[in-house]
């Protein structure tokens, strides 16, 4: 396989068009590959956007290239937020019919649809919302969860939530707030209700607010003048499907890995990890999450431009402690590929 522009103890960031770093790949050998992809938004992005009408294709060529390189126990999670058509207040249905490609075309399977509700977005698109106020903000992304059989490993034990209050309260004392019985839908809701499992069951629509601010990531980008990925996963999205759908040392692919949230989710919760990615200037600031918090601010923004600049770094993160190595980094062609664990 090509040679990471950097590895970690868990995994490895890969500069490139993921349909080809895709190829490299065993088959049958990831237990997830979890991602969100450039949309298709009708203002372009600065990381480019697919057309609508070509997205689907588009997006399919991903989808094909990811199906063989699953396990059969694999999952394939995708985020997509919603869209207007050009000049109109209706809903462009890409992301339906990525869905339906996805199951039609390519051969996954719908294992849940999930909605990602996030609170702290922004009300757009301005014409329809603010303007003429003839729509609701749109605050929800679809994802999309995806499996290549039946059955997926799966535990949803692994991302209990919190009881609310009255279910704390029916658990210390199941007698005194509930009376077994059955109700009219016909549910039979046994006293077995009342036993603590440790959190309550999620539902498929997730409250995470996107508005990080206090990350290292972020925190160096500012210190360094650098342009904070614009489209970044908040760390409780790919980390419910992570813990849900994985166990440690399980393989986790990003096949968009933008600022390499992924990575990080998957370096905290011990899986293994790769991330792809185009934009080389977006991968040598993710390295940010990784580097080692006692390395000094001449050190961190060596390894960055190096990376911008085309090296690869050929010491695991972890091992960086002194800025001489750092600065003798090769520049990419003179290296020849030894990490042959990522
Ligand atoms: C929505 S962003 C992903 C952000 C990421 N989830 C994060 O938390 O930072 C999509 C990324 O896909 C990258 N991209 C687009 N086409 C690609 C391709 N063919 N191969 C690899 N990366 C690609 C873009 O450069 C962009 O950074």
């Amino acid at each position: 396989m090509d040679k990471p522009v950097y590895f970690t103890d868990y995994g490895a960031a890969y500069c490139g068009d993921s349909l080809l770093l895709l190829e490299q790949l065993e088959d049958n050998s990831i237990d997830l590959v979890v991602t969100s992809p450039p949309f298709a938004l009708l203002r372009k992005k600065e990381y480019g956007n697919e057309n609508q009408e070509d997205y689907v294709e588009w997006l399919g060529q991903f989808a094909t290239k990811v199906f063989p390189k699953l396990k059969d126990t694999g999952s394939f999670v995708v985020d997509l937020g919603g869209a207007y058509q050009k000049g109109k207040p209706i809903r462009s249905l890409y992301n339906f019919k990525v869905l339906l490609y996805f199951c039609d075309n390519v051969g996954f399977k719908l294992a849940e649809e999930f909605y990602w509700f996030n609170p702290s977005k922004l009300p757009s698109p301005i014409e329809w919302v603010n303007k003429r106020k003839i729509r609701a903000k749109d605050s929800v992304n679809t994802v999309w969860w995806f499996s290549k059989t039946d059955n997926p490993k799966a535990d949803i034990r692994k991302v209990l939530t919190p009881y609310s209050d009255r279910m704390k309260k029916l658990i210390e004392n199941p007698d005194k707030f509930y009376t077994p019985k059955k109700r009219p839908s016909g549910h039979d809701i046994s006293s077995s209700f009342g036993n603590d499992n440790g959190g309550a069951i999620p539902s498929n629509l997730l409250q995470i607010s996107n508005s990080e601010s206090n990350s290292r990531y972020l925190a160096l980008c500012k210190k360094f003048g650098i342009k904070a990925h614009p489209a970044r996963f908040p760390h409780k999205l790919p980390e419910f499907f992570i813990k849900m759908l994985t166990d440690e040392g399980d393989l986790v692919v990003d096949i968009f890995g933008g600022s390499c949230t992924t990575g990080e989710v998957c370096d905290n919760l011990k899986r293994k990890w790769k991330c792809f990615e185009l934009d080389r200037n977006y991968l040598a600031a993710s390295a940010f999450r990784f580097i080692p918090k006692d390395l000094d601010d001449n050190s961190i923004k060596n390894i960055y431009d190096k990376i911008s600049a085309g090296s690869v770094i050929e010491q695991k993160f972890s091992s960086i402690s002194d800025i001489d190595i750092v600065e003798d980094i090769p520049p990419i062609e003179n290296n020849l590929f030894k990490a042959e664990d990522f």
